[in-house]
């Protein structure tokens, strides 16, 4: 249930939002914890509540203990496995299917936003995907879930790791390409479900804001970030609030 503050700040966005033709979306976990997918800043449970999330998604750690970074792997993935998508990703599916003109990037490695029918750059890598972790061929083999035991690359011996960014590796440079290109024109960017705090895809929002267009910036998160350059706030979730926006912007079409 939206406040009637939120619903205004929602026309106020839905009404700037449809002025215009170039609009950018960053998501970040937050989209995807209504569906039940925890967010990093979450505190772990389970058999991983003594960990945080930056310790082990993290390359150095994977050098230093692979089997243990491998084995929280398995787990997310069998925590992620059966999530479906929530009516933020279901909104925003609806809103690229209807209305020309929306670009979707996200942080998630989660495939949430492809099985609602979006199209989107991923920056940070798929956690369906594997690739050795020493020659980087990709490794299409199935894998069972449920067992975290190490796999080993079928050419070089090397470990197999997920395909995802880690801290302290750099983003898949096409699609990074891609973004930087899509934000550099955009007219509005807004930035759902995201802490705004891991760089470089937190210096999206300052590059749109600062583009030709000068982008008009708008976050969707129940917990308001920092982030100076946001224009107009909506404190609500992203389940609450996507699926008003995209009915007002359909409904002004
Ligand atoms: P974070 O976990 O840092 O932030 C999640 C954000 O979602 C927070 O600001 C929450 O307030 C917000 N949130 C929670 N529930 C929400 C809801 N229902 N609707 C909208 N927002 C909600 O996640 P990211 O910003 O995605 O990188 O984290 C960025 C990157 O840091 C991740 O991609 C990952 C991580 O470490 C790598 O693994 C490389």
């Amino acid at each position: 249930m939206l406040s009637p503050q939120q619903q205004q700040y929602i026309s106020q966005a839905s009404d700037y939002i449809r002025q215009h033709n170039h609009i950018c979306i960053l998501t970040g976990a937050g989209i995807s914890a209504e569906s039940g997918i925890p967010t990093f800043r979450d505190k772990q449970t389970g058999l991983w509540e003594n960990y945080r999330a930056e310790d082990l998604a993290n390359i150095g750690a994977f050098e230093r203990n692979p089997s243990l970074v491998w084995s929280w792997y398995q787990w997310r993935r069998h925590l992620v496995k059966d999530k479906k998508p929530n009516p933020a990703h279901q909104a925003l599916a609806r809103w690229q299917k209807q209305l020309s003109g929306m670009t979707l990037i996200t942080q998630n490695v989660d495939d949430l936003h492809e099985q609602a029918g979006s199209t989107v750059t991923h920056l940070h890598g798929h956690l369906w995907k594997n690739r050795c972790s020493r020659c980087d061929l990709p490794y299409d083999l199935p894998v069972d879930y449920e067992n975290s035991a190490l796999l080993h690359c079928q050419h070089c011996s090397g470990y197999i790791r997920p395909d995802i960014v880690w801290f302290g590796e750099i983003l898949p440079q096409q699609e990074w390409r891609d973004a930087q290109m899509a934000v550099t024109r955009c007219e509005v960017f807004i930035a759902i479900g995201t802490s705004s705090i891991v760089y470089p895809a937190a210096g999206l929002a300052e590059l749109a804001k600062y583009n030709p267009q000068r982008a008009k910036i708008i976050e969707i998160n129940p917990n308001p970030t920092d982030n100076p350059m946001v224009d107009i706030q909506i404190q609500a979730k992203a389940g609450d609030a996507l699926p008003v926006l995209v009915e007002q912007l359909l409904e002004l079409e």
